[in-house]
């Protein structure tokens, strides 16, 4: 039997597999994995083929009728929707639930004062340890993705990427190694109860990823490093932000800044039985699809 011979018997005989977030940075390969495997899988979100919005309960049971196992890309908002969802997952007959969670959230403060217990993901940490059937949590650092489909893309594209990280670094994490653990879980035995700490092999600056890009494409996007105050101000005053989301944003990325994102996670060795892959490879694959022009 092959791999995928084995992943089908194991997971599409007996029912089909619910993707939240499956036009998303991770659901949407997510999605495409699973079918390949020849895995029944619905992409749900408000723009998915099937319907789905997290604002909506009402939305929820049609896209769980039959599912077996859930990949939660979750909401960020507080209180998180991620208990409520779980527990009617778990009546509705799901066995087995992948949860998108975020580096830091076993750590008291990572993300800040406001977010002392983990904030939204603690939430949905805590919900999916408590639901009684097989959970597995990914803990991924700062995705590679951000600077080739994600909130840094435009910046790079303008040629200048300002940003309240001073030195800091991170070990960017690929979407694709997410996505590939992500599969692992959903399909195969042995990771129920695993929490996966998930980060790429290396920690770069934002003026090494300009780096990295610029070598690749030939073209060069200034990093301007900006007092976090300052930049704060900036979202509400150019960007529409309220203060509030302001400042979420700019604790979310105090663990660049203080380079607490930067030790390498064994997450994807441990699920994968590989190295994760490096950001050179990423950039490559980002610049020949033409992302940075
Ligand atoms: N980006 C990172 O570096 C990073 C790092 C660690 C953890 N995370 C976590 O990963 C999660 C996803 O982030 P991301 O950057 O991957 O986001 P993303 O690429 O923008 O994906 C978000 C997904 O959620 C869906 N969605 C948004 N609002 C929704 C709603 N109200 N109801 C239903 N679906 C909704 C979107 O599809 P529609 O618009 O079609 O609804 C999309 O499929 C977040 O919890 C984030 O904290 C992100």
């Amino acid at each position: 039997m092959t791999q995928t011979d084995a992943t089908t018997a194991a997971t599409s005989a007996q029912g089909p597999v619910l993707v939240t977030g499956g036009t998303g940075k991770t659901g949407r390969r997510v999605v495409a994995r699973l079918r390949g495997l020849g895995v029944e899988t619905r992409a749900a979100s408000r723009s998915g083929d099937t319907p789905f919005d997290w604002s909506d309960p009402t939305t929820w049971q049609a896209a769980l009728d039959g599912a077996v196992a859930v990949y939660i890309t979750p909401l960020d908002t507080t209180p998180s929707p991620t208990p409520a969802f779980v527990e009617q997952a778990v009546a509705s007959g799901v066995r087995r639930l992948v949860l998108l969670s975020a580096r830091g959230t076993d750590v008291p403060g990572y993300f800040g004062p406001a977010y002392e217990d983990g904030g939204p993901h603690g939430e949905g940490e805590r919900a999916v340890r408590a639901s009684g059937v097989e959970w597995t949590i990914l803990r991924p650092g700062w995705f590679s993705q951000n600077f080739s489909e994600g909130v840094f893309l435009d910046g790079v594209r303008d040629g200048e990427l300002a940003l309240p990280t001073g030195d800091g670094k991170a070990a960017f994490i690929d979407a694709d190694d997410i996505a590939d653990v992500a599969v692992a879980a959903l399909t195969e035995d042995g990771h129920a109860g695993e929490e996966y700490g998930l980060s790429g092999p290396r920690a770069l600056g934002i003026a090494d990823v300009l780096d990295e890009i610029a070598k690749e494409t030939g073209k060069r996007a200034a990093y301007v490093a900006v007092d976090p105050s300052a930049f704060r101000a900036g979202l509400v005053a150019d960007q529409g932000f309220t203060d509030e989301e302001a400042g979420l944003w700019t604790d979310a990325l105090e663990p660049i800044t203080t380079s607490r994102e930067a030790p390498v996670l064994d997450g994807v060795r441990r699920a994968l039985g590989r190295e994760p892959r490096d950001f050179a490879d990423f950039v490559r694959e980002a610049a020949v699809r033409g992302v940075w022009g």
